[in-house]
């Protein structure tokens, strides 16, 4: 493996106009990107992994998903991993929970922040949730409402935002509705999602623009058309300042054939030293932690930069 530290780069030349001083990266890897493996990734794996990842310098891990385990077997250990983990000062550890149930299992573990996670389309709403556009929010609404009341941090999560494999084309304006929504709620963040990864930056600035508040959204690029970085940058010209991504470029849902891995984390750190803007991450030890995953799970890591760093 090379280091990055020998080769000296990427070389800092961009011009840093228009782009904010600090990224927060959402890591993503051990909740979107485990979910979708068919082989069980073992709960000591998945402990490490997180651990690695914090080490790494990364200050948001989500972690795992109070959902319904016959949903998502990969992440049936949740109420264990949750108990088992040894979470480092600094680090937030949010979870994904659907509903009530989802909530009661992860206040019973401590959990200080969580997700809830809607979909911008009525079919995307029914396969992954088992709700209409409509029943989806009936079932967050008492969720958003008791978290803030003990306390937690809640971010909502909107899928198929820039596109979905059963509607096509998904009108900004319907975006925006179902964002209203979330955010009225109660979410002090919205992270829009580009579950099937068919979005390019045009679009996103569109999206974007349809927003009055900037400061509140996030996004989550998935790579399969290979816009996920391009996205991302026109995203932080637009003024946003969080970005999901996920160690390797793991991922995909399980309920969306079509989406592949997230926008891989290395190949976000790469960019963001390029061009300057803070992030807190190591990228030596993402590759490192990267590549150890990839030979947990038998295949190379997707991403990019770990490929190029490692020579794989
Ligand atoms: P349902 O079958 O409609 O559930 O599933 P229900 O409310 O009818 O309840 C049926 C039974 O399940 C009940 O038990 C409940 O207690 C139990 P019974 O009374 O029959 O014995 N149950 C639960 N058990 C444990 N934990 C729970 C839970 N909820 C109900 N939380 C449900 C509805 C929402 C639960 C189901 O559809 C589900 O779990 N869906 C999750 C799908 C998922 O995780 N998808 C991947 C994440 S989303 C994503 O990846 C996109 C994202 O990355 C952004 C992007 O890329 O766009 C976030
Ligand atoms: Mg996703």
């Amino acid at each position: 493996m090379v280091s990055v530290r020998e080769l000296g780069l990427p070389q800092r030349e961009a011009s840093r106009a228009e782009l904010p001083e600090r990224v927060t990266i959402w890591e993503v890897g051990a909740r979107d990107g485990l979910q979708n493996e068919q082989a069980i990734v073992g709960l000591d794996t998945k402990l490490e992994f997180l651990d690695r990842l914090a080490a790494a310098g990364l200050g948001t891990l989500e972690a795992t998903s109070f959902v319904h385990p016959k949903w998502v077997p990969q992440l049936a250990d949740a109420d264990d991993l949750l108990a088992k983990l040894e979470r480092r000062e600094g680090v937030r550890y949010p979870v994904l929970v659907p509903n009530e149930r989802g909530l009661d299992r992860a206040l019973a573990l401590g959990v200080e922040s969580i997700a809830i996670f809607g979909s911008a389309t009525e079919t995307f709403a029914r396969k992954n949730l088992n709700r209409s556009f409509d029943e989806q929010f009936a079932m967050f609404e008492p969720v958003v409402r008791r978290a803030r009341h003990e306390g937690l941090q809640v971010r909502g999560y909107l899928s198929m935002c820039f596109g979905d494999p059963w509607e096509g084309a998904v009108p900004v304006d319907q975006v925006v509705a179902a964002g209203r929504r979330l955010l009225d709620m109660g979410c002090f963040q919205l992270s829009l999602g580009d579950t099937i990864g068919v979005a390019t930056p045009g679009h996103v600035e569109a999206v974007l623009a349809a927003f009055p508040e900037v400061d509140s959204l996030a996004v989550h690029f998935h790579d399969t058309y290979g816009q996920a970085l391009s996205n991302t940058l026109a995203a932080l010209r637009c003024g946003v300042t969080t970005v999901d991504s996920s160690a390797g470029g793991l991922g995909g849902c399980p309920y969306a054939k079509a989406a592949t891995g997230n926008l891989a984390t290395e190949d976000l750190v790469w960019m963001l030293d390029g061009v300057g803007v803070e992030h807190g991450a190591d990228l030596d030890s993402l590759v490192s932690t990267s590549v150890w995953m990839a030979e947990r799970l038998g295949r190379p890591s997707p991403s990019r930069v770990v490929k190029a760093l490692t020579g794989s």
